[in-house]
């Protein structure tokens, strides 16, 4: 039998543990409201990765305002940076749901965008995105800035999800980094994760990206590249990128 959702605070959970490495929101939620949070990550993140982002954010919401599915399914939402783009879009057309591992942050993006965007139409579930509690074939679209890359061991198991939910039809923008092999970058980012990176080494390649969507049963698969960036050396981890987005057909 599946798992059932409780309804709380705005969010549907299916009762998952949040993901430890790094996106333990409700740890980091207990102490901070969003804003903080959204603030700190800002002030520790280089501007040329800043600028990334918001380059891929606004990328993936313009592919989404070309095409204007109705239904569109956001994997991994976090914080909600891509989010903070697509919320003005369910003012007009499309609907959108989001599905994170952590209650914490959906509740808290929630409210946020609730102020921001008060006629949005977003649902949000707290489930495992590698097993999707939605029937097939009943999203027109699906998006993820850097959710599915974070997945470790389950990242073809979320983009097979993100295919079944899909319509047949249905694109999926999965935006990631790309990492040329044999480069100091990816050897830091194997001796950064060591065990613990799973599918990710393979996955930062452009040959593993385009080979893991094509596992998970995508037949078209497009890569574009949006930026190129030498991320300057932080706490966390130092290593050339390239934020890409991808279009499936
Ligand atoms: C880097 S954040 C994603 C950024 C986000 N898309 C944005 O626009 O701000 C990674 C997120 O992936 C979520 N996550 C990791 N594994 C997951 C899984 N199996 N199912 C659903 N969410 C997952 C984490 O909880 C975390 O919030």
């Amino acid at each position: 039998m599946g798992k059932f959702g409780v309804f709380l605070d705005g969010v549907l959970d299916f009762g998952y543990e949040e993901q430890k490495d790094g996106s333990e929101w409700s740890r980091e939620l207990r102490s901070k409201s969003i804003e903080e949070l959204d603030q700190e990550v800002k002030e520790r993140t280089p501007d040329n990765q800043l600028e990334l982002q918001e380059k891929t954010c606004q990328f993936i919401a313009q592919q989404v305002r070309r095409i204007e599915p109705e239904l569109i399914l956001d994997v991994a939402t976090g914080r909600g940076m891509l989010l903070e783009k697509l919320a003005p879009i369910t003012e007009s057309s499309s609907q959108l749901v989001c599905v994170d591992l952590s209650p914490a942050v959906l509740k808290e993006v929630r409210k946020k965008t609730k102020n921001t965007n008060p006629r949005a139409k977003i649902n949000y579930i707290a489930c495992n995105a590698a097993a999707l509690p939605f029937n097939d074939n009943c999203f027109d679209m699906a998006v993820s800035f850097f959710g599915v890359a974070n997945m470790g061991a389950s990242i073809v198991e979320g983009i097979s999800e993100a295919r079944r939910v899909l319509k047949p039809d249905g694109s999926f923008l999965n935006a990631s980094l790309i990492i040329e092999q044999g480069s100091e970058s990816y050897r830091l980012l194997g001796e950064y994760y060591g065990e613990r990176a799973g599918r990710l080494i393979d996955f930062v390649l452009s040959s593993g990206f385009r080979e893991s969507h094509k596992l998970a049963g995508f037949l078209d698969v497009r890569l574009e590249i949006i930026g190129e960036s030498v991320l300057k050396r932080t706490s966390m981890i130092c290593f050339l990128w390239k934020e890409t987005g991808l279009l499936l057909g």
